[in-house]
C-alpha cells in the first residue's frame, strides 16, 4: 500500500494552534465544520516525508529516529484523519488538480472552504441568538458613509425618464469601449446614480435597525457597497474623485486633481476607462455585512451584490441613452489608496463606467464578427 499527502491541505495559526486544513474534505450543510486538524512540529516534519506516493516499508527507513511500530500507527492515524491518501482516495483531489491547474491555492481554499455553509435562514432560535451577539459587539453600522467636511455637489433629483419598454433596454444592453467625447449630462450621471445606487425604499430590521432597500437585490438587505465616482467629462461637475453620498444624493469631493491619468494607470491603461464620462469605482464596506454574518461565506454574497448592482448599472445607463462598461482589471492597492480607504475594511471590488457611445446602440455587436459556420467536426 503507497500514501501521498493530501493535496488539498491549506495550513494556517488558530489561535495559537498551527492547523490544516483539507478543504476538499465533505463536509456538512447540517452542522457547522471547517475539516481543521491541530498539527505539532512532529506530524509536520513526517508529513513533509510524503510529497510522492511512499509505501510502509519507505516510511519506516525514512524515519531512523522512530520504531517500525510507531511509524505504522502515525501513517494509520494520518490516513485515518485524511491527511495522507491511498492511491483509492484521491479520485477528487486529482481531477482538482487538473481542473483548477491555471489556479492558485487561494482560489481553491476560497473556493471549497466556503462551500456547504449551514443554513440559518428559517430558524428563529438561531436568529434571535446571531443578534443578540451582533448587538453585544456594538450598535449596527451605520446604513450611509458619509465625508462631512467634503466639499459636495448636490445633485438633481429631477430624474430623467428611463427610455424604451424594459425587454428593449435589456437587448440594447452591449459593454461599449469607443465613446464620442461628448460630455455626459448633469441629469443622465444623478439618474444613473440615483437608480443605480440610491435607496429606494427603507424597511424596519428589528435589532438590525434601519435598513434601505435600492432596485438590486443585496443579501441580507445589508447594501455593504459603496460607490466612489471619478469624473472626466460631465456638464456641470469639475473632473474629480468623489464619493456618492446615497442619502443626499450629492457627490463629496475627494480630491479635485484626480482625471484621465490617474484612471488611466489605475485601469491599466484601458481605453474606455480614459475616454467614458465617468467612472464609478465599487466597494466594499465589510463592516456592515460582517456585523450580521459571521460566516466566511458571506464574502461570496458580496461578491454577487457586486454582479447585481454593476448589471443594475449597465440597464440604467442604457435606458438613460448612455453606453455602459465595466471591467475587473484594475489596481487594487492603488484605487484604495486613490479613494482613501484602508483596503481592509473597505475593499475595492468593481469598475464600472459610462459615457456616450460611438458605436451602435441598438445591442447588436456588430463591429464583431457575427458567428462562424459550424464545424464539420
Ligand atoms: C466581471 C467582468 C469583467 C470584465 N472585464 C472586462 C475587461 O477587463 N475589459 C473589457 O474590455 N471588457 C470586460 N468585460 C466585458 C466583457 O468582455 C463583455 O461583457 C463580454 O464580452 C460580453 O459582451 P456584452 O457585455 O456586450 O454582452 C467584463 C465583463 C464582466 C462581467
Amino acid at each position: 500500500m503507497k500514501f501521498r499527502r493530501t493535496r488539498s491541505l491549506v495550513g494556517y495559526w488558530h489561535q495559537g494552534q498551527f492547523v490544516l486544513e483539507d478543504y476538499l474534505a465533505p463536509k456538512s450543510s447540517d452542522v457547522d465544520e471547517d475539516n481543521a486538524m491541530v498539527i505539532d512540529e512532529s506530524t509536520w516534519n513526517f508529513l513533509c516525508l510524503f510529497d510522492d506516493w511512499m509505501d510502509m516499508e519507505a516510511a519506516v527507513v525514512a524515519s531512523p529516529e522512530y520504531t517500525p511500530e510507531s511509524v505504522r500507527e502515525a501513517v494509520d492515524a494520518l490516513v485515518e484523519a485524511g491527511l495522507l491518501h491511498t492511491p483509492e482516495q484521491t479520485a477528487r483531489e486529482d481531477l482538482l488538480v487538473n481542473e483548477w491547474a491555471n489556479w492558485s491555492e487561494e482560489a481553491r481554499f476560497f473556493h471549497f472552504g466556503t462551500k456547504d455553509a449551514v443554513y440559518i435562514g428559517d430558524d428563529e432560535d438561531h436568529r434571535r441568538e446571531a443578534a443578540a451577539v451582533a448587538l453585544a459587539s456594538g450598535p449596527p453600522p451605520p446604513i450611509f458613509k458619509t465625508y462631512p467636511d467634503a466639499p459636495r455637489v448636490r445633485l438633481p433629483r429631477a430624474f430623467l425618464p428611463l427610455r424604451g419598454e424594459f425587454g428593449e433596454v435589456l437587448l440594447a444592453r452591449r459593454t461599449h469601449r469607443d465613446f464620442t467625447g461628448r460630455a455626459v449630462g448633469l441629469r443622465e450621471l444623478a439618474t444613473v446614480l440615483h437608480y443605480t445606487f440610491a435607496p429606494m425604499y427603507f424597511v424596519d430590521a428589528r435589532e438590525y435597525g434601519t435598513l434601505l432597500m435600492r432596485t438590486s437585490p443585496g443579501g441580507g438587505a445589508r447594501h455593504e457597497l459603496e460607490a466612489y465616482v471619478g469624473v472626466l467629462n460631465v456638464d456641470g461637475v469639475a473632473p474629480g474623485l468623489y464619493h456618492y453620498n446615497t442619502e443626499q444624493h450629492s457627490l463629496e469631493l475627494l480630491d479635485a486633481e484626480f482625471g484621465a491619468t490617474e484612471v488611466d494607470r489605475l485601469s491599466f491603461g484601458q481605453e474606455m476607462a480614459i475616454t467614458a464620462g465617468f467612472v464609478v469605482f465599487l466597494t466594499a464596506l465589510l463592516k456592515r455585512a460582517t456585523y450580521k454574518y459571521a460566516h466566511p461565506r458571506t464574502l461570496r454574497m458580496i461578491l454577487l451584490d457586486a454582479g447585481h448592482l454593476a448589471q443594475t448599472f449597465d440597464l440604467v445607463t442604457t435606458a438613460t441613452g448612455l453606453g455602459p462598461f465595466q471591467t475587473a482589471a484594475f489596481r487594487d492597492s492603488e484605487v484604495e489608496s486613490a479613494l482613501g480607504i484602508d483596503g481592509i475594511s473597505e475593499t475595492a471590488l468593481y469598475l464600472l463606467g459610462a459615457g456616450h457611445p460611438a458605436g451602435p446602440v441598438d445591442g447588436h455587436p456588430i463591429d464583431m464578427t457575427v458567428a462562424r459556420k459550424p464545424s464539420r467536426r
